[in-house]
């Protein structure tokens, strides 16, 4: 193969990936409800893996039950969740891929909380509902936080004992760090509130209580928002985090020991930036239904959804209708790149190896990661490994498999990318359950 910065391997300081395409943290319900793994999980990340891609970074996984997003996903709250994760490990390697763990803590954004959480209120740094779906809410106390950070720390140790070659911390979107970091929604007034330096200690209290827990050596990185942009559906709710803040913050992550950054945006999930691409109203619509009972805004959502369906979509749009979905969020990556010395992984719509190649050349970061797109097509990079610059059949950005996710199983729901043949989309949407081989060699 010519010289191709693309298969350039990367290298981390504990880690080296055999090229820059990562694939990206994609959740969905395959597994038990007591958040012990399945074997459809271990299929799942194999099929990634055979893909090509140098590295997998799992979908969240929640440190503790109270945090989890939604029920049927594997976590990593206590030791027995061990040898399950050191199997999907082994799989991931036989093909030469690296596995990342992604901590997770959901905070108030649960999709649904799952029986052990109902009627719990939700972990959060406020009392205040988030401002979408409305889910009940708690202020945590000190020793509530001081647990969490403890959990955090054990879910790395487990994560090391079970052969992973890294961890990455769920730092954005909405979830419980996000709910600190944000000036949006953090409203404390003790040492965890005000300026960002509080707002940020909880994710600094957590890098170092890992650090202590898994040493210097294990390969850490952290997703976190460039520009939370919370302001996207409601105007007159606060902005939220700046780049200039998230520089700041990158900083000292950096300073504390990370040895990678995830650049990603928005901060609830989904958001109108992150996934970025077309808001399927009928999808939503029919699988909202689900979460109807989670939160006090979730059946205003749901009607909006079913019967104005225009205005949610134009609600939806409204500061994104011109954008491409394809490298969108690439500029935050550059701006947090510019300021530290680590390496910088970019995501959000990437799918043709010019545009990744040119944003790796150019220096606004040195991989990234791709969810959606390589749902569409695990083989991606065997594409451009055999010179193409994208998949014959991409990925539209439908958002359809995002919207499937609270009810449906995970998989790419765009039936023209099946020239309309429901029965082969159905056939691929099922595949994993059984093992079965079904990855789509270059022609
Ligand atoms: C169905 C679905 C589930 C996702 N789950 C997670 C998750 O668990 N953790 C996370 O950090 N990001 C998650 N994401 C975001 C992706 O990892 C990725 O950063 C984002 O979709 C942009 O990349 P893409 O355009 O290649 O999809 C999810 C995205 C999708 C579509
Ligand atoms: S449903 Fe398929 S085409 Fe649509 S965004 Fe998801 S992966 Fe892409």
């Amino acid at each position: 193969m010519v010289d191709d910065v693309l298969f350039r391997p990367l290298a981390f300081r504990h880690l080296t990936v055999k090229n820059r395409l990562f694939r990206s943290s994609i959740s969905g319900r395959i597994d038990n409800y007591d958040g012990s793994g399945t074997p459809a999980r271990i299929a799942w990340e194999d099929r990634f893996a055979r893909g090509g891609v140098g590295a997998i970074i799992s979908a969240h996984v929640p440190v503790h039950i109270r945090g989890r997003i939604l029920p049927n996903y594997a976590t990593i709250d206590r030791d027995e969740r061990i040898p399950f994760w050191q199997k999907v490990v082994d799989r991931v390697h036989q093909s030469d891929c690296k596995f990342i763990l992604q901590l997770s803590h959901s905070g108030h954004q649960q999709d649904v909380g799952g029986v052990e959480n109902l009627g719990l209120p939700a972990l959060s740094s406020t009392n205040q509902r988030d401002f979408f779906h409305g889910f009940p809410t708690k202020a945590m106390t000190i020793a509530e936080i001081k647990e969490v950070v403890a959990q955090f720390a054990a879910g790395a140790r487990r994560a090391r004992e079970a052969g992973c070659d890294g961890i990455e911390l769920h730092g954005c979107n909405g979830y419980l760090f996000t709910q600190f970091l944000s000036s949006a929604i953090n409203d404390r007034s003790d040492e965890y509130g005000g300026e960002l330096e509080n707002r940020a200690r909880l994710l600094l209290d957590v890098v170092s209580a890992i650090r202590r827990e898994v040493g210097a050596d294990f390969h850490f990185q952290v997703k976190t928002n460039g520009i939370d942009y919370n302001d996207a559906l409601e105007p007159w709710q606060g902005e939220g985090n700046t780049i200039d803040e998230s520089i700041q913050v990158a900083q000292w992550l950096e300073k504390a020991g990370v040895d990678a950054l995830h650049i990603s945006t928005g901060s609830y999930f989904p958001h109108p930036r992150n996934p970025l691409g077309q808001f399927p109203v009928a999808t939503i619509a029919r699988s909202y239904d689900t979460m109807i009972s989670s939160g006090s805004h979730t059946l205003r959502n749901y009607l909006a959804f079913r019967y104005l369906p225009g205005l949610s979509t134009a609600i939806w749009q409204r500061t994104v209708k011109d954008l491409e979905p394809e490298a969108a969020a690439l500029s935050q990556a550059r701006a947090i790149k510019e300021n530290v010395a680590i390496p910088v992984l970019s995501t959000g719509g990437y799918q043709t190896a010019s545009v990744i190649r040119e944003a790796i050349n150019d220096g606004s970061c040195d991989g990234v990661s791709m969810a959606r797109t390589l749902m569409a097509n695990p083989d991606l990079p065997k594409y451009f490994a055999a010179g193409e610059d994208r998949a014959p059949k991409p990925c539209s950005y439908c958002n359809k498999c995002l919207m499937n996710v609270v009810e449906n199983p995970l998989g790419c729901y765009d039936e023209n990318r099946f020239d309309g043949d429901r029965a082969a989309m159905m056939k691929e949407l099922m595949s994993f359950y059984g093992e079965s081989d079904f990855t789509q060699e270059p022609r």
